[in-house]
């Protein structure tokens, strides 16, 4: 593959999936949190985040959205398979986990070491696309948030991210059917889905759900 634009194409995609490295850390971070901006703007308004809530953020990267649920007065869990994410978030908030109000887990989202129903509220912002069994993802979730407690997902549709050559690289692809489906096998009902828009990407998909009660 000698085409740069494709090879740059494809460090990024890597970068993204999971930042690492000091470029990870204090360039792709940043970054991530300005193009993010949008994003999680829609997400924290979606989530209706009241103080003392407790909030699992999953794939936080560079931590912009933990900073809003922790200024909110929540109680913060941050999931995140990058070191360098744990890393960054370890020192940016290093007064709040010693308050104890935020707990950073380097874990996968499959795999959440959190107790049943112990979540009142869940967000992921552009990071369902790497996920190894989304299925299993949206499960775990299901089961760390209370009945009645609530799910927000943003990602940019399928038509959205194909637009930028480095979606070959390591990134899965989902519309707004699937991810519905994904939310309803699980437990959740949808209740909301809204259309973002940014600078890059220009156009993302916010989906709100409610964790049904298992009689419910
Ligand atoms: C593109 S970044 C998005 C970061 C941030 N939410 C934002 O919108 O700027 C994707 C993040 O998801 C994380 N991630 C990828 N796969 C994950 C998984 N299986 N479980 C938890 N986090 C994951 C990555 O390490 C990375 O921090």
């Amino acid at each position: 593959m000698a085409d740069p634009e494709l090879m740059r194409a494809r460090y990024l995609a890597g970068q993204f999936a999971r930042p690492r490295g000091r470029i990870g850390r204090w360039l792709i971070a940043p970054w991530l949190d300005r193009i993010a901006g949008p994003s999680n703007r829609l997400a924290f308004r979606k989530l209706d985040v009241r103080s003392g809530d407790r909030v699992l953020e999953v794939g936080f990267g560079g931590g912009g959205l933990l900073g809003r649920l922790l200024a909110a007065g929540a109680d913060v869990v941050g999931a995140d398979i990058s070191e360098a994410m744990i890393a960054r978030a370890r020192l940016r908030f290093r007064r709040e986990a010693g308050q104890g109000r935020l707990r950073l887990l380097h874990c996968s989202v499959d795999r959440l070491p959190l107790d049943t129903a112990s979540i009142d509220k869940a967000v992921s912002v552009a990071s369902l696309y790497f996920w190894p069994d989304p299925a299993a993802g949206i499960a775990e979730l299901a089961r760390v948030i209370r009945p009645g407690g609530r799910l927000v997902l943003c990602f940019e549709p399928a038509e959205e991210l194909r637009k930028w050559p480095g979606h070959r690289f390591g990134f899965r692809l989902f519309g707004q059917e699937e991810v519905e489906a994904l939310l309803e096998a699980a437990g959740f009902q949808v209740l909301d889905v809204q259309v973002g828009h940014g600078r890059k990407p220009d156009r993302f998909l916010c989906l709100s759900a409610e964790r049904v009660a298992a009689n419910g």
